[in-house]
């Protein structure tokens, strides 16, 4: 890409494949320097985007080796580990260091405006206090902070993905975060991935209709079946009919969990209130058979099992053509519709609106988990675009 002494400088924390990195390349800015300690996400990184990026622990690179002089810092911090603990101080937490190795490099460096990105629960995390300690920590380095949940379907991207995006800036101007565009036209699955749904996955690149697919390959461990119940069972009816015997036995619900080296499970076939109860699973119910000593009247109708279709496709995360997609992650990809497959890392790659010549490496687990980590192109883009509008 030609270099343009105009465009605005950027360096790029925990920046992972380049998700984020491209959205803001795509809106006209330049990537001097970036990180991540993952090998197989720099690799990606450095093969699609550009070999600036350094591949060593944050914590261990002093800021002086960091360029200066660059416009917006990026870092999408991990957030595990945030102990707030009694005081305001916990930021000094050992595990919090890679949120203060942000904080650390915004102090040390002054770029005119920040941006990290973070998952939904860091607003909910220690009943929210850690985001109100965040806000303040950048705030009292100078910079004026605000935070919004996003969501990234409505923003056109296929998929349910809320994040949190988290500004500042220390150039006395308001942070502004991109508007919806399509909030009431969201854009599916099937859209953006139809057309390879026919397409039988490969371990490497082959041409379609004059077109290169990469990256269309997928884990086959699919299960559309289950061992389940064959007879319907009344949980209410069986917790009155255990309860039953355990008082004839004179033992209490506290004693039968420890006998299973349970906490709580056994408790539940003793409950059912509130919905909570359950029925003990065929091994459960045999060994309490022997502690007490019931009959035989529910044998047959709670351990019989059944080989069925999964029915319920959210809980199985089958993804639905006529939707966005649920959220990508980062450990395992949906089933396809066709329920044959997981998802390719194509498609998943799509969902997240990389583009079709952006090719991952590394194993087939580390590519979902470098898409799945990823802020989706387009949001990153969009927000970019305001961010650069308001430089
Ligand atoms: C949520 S992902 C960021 C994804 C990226 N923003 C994108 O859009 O593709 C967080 C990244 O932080 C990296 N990371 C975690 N701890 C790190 C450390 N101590 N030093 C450098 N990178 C680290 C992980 O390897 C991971 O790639």
């Amino acid at each position: 890409m030609q270099k343009n002494k105009k465009r605005p400088k950027v360096v790029s924390l925990f920046a992972g494949c380049g998700g984020l990195d491209l959205g803001f390349i795509n809106a006209g800015y330049e990537i001097i320097w970036a990180n991540d300690f993952f090998p197989e996400a720099v690799e990606t990184y450095e093969k699609n985007i550009g070999k600036h990026i350094t591949s060593d622990d944050i914590s261990k690179i002093k800021s002086s080796e960091i360029p200066d002089n660059f416009d917006i810092l990026l870092g999408g911090f991990p957030c595990q580990g945030f102990s707030i603990a009694n005081s305001n101080r916990s930021m000094e937490d050992e595990r919090n260091f890679l949120y203060r190795e942000m904080l650390r490099i915004v102090k040390d460096k002054k770029p005119k405006m920040f941006l990290a990105e973070n998952v939904k629960g860091l607003l909910s995390m220690h009943k929210g206090k850690v985001i109100k300690m965040i806000v303040k920590d950048f705030e009292k380095i100078g910079y004026k902070v605000d935070y919004k949940l996003v969501n990234s379907a409505d923003y056109g991207v296929p998929q349910q993905r809320e994040r949190v995006i988290i500004m500042g800036n220390k150039i006395k101007k308001e942070n502004i975060f991109p508007k919806t565009t399509h909030k009431n036209n969201h854009i599916t699955v099937k859209d953006i991935v139809g057309d390879l749904a026919k397409l039988r996955t490969r371990d490497s690149s082959f041409k379609t209709k004059g077109k290169t697919i990469y990256n269309h390959i997928a884990r086959t461990n699919v299960h559309d079946k289950f061992w389940g119940r064959k007879h319907k069972v009344d949980q209410h009816k069986i917790c009155d009919y255990l309860k039953k015997w355990r008082n004839k036995k004179g033992i209490s619900t506290k004693k039968v969990d420890e006998h299973f080296g349970y906490k709580h499970t056994a408790g539940h076939w003793f409950r059912k209130d509130n919905g909570s109860g359950s029925i003990p699973k065929p091994e459960d119910w045999k060994k309490l058979k022997k502690l007490l000593g019931f009959d035989n009247k529910n044998d047959k109708k709670v351990t019989e099992l059944e080989l069925k279709e999964i029915k319920f496709e959210q809980s199985l995360r089958i993804n639905n053509w006529k939707r966005p997609s649920d959220t990508i992650t980062a450990t395992g990809p949906e089933i396809h519709p066709n329920k044959k497959r997981r998802m390719s890392v194509r498609e998943c790659a799509r969902i997240q609106t990389f583009p079709d010549d952006f090719i991952f490496y590394g194993s087939l687990g580390n590519m979902y988990k470098q898409i799945g980590n990823a802020v989706p192109v387009l949001l990153a883009e969009k927000i970019a675009k305001t961010m650069k509008n308001n430089l």
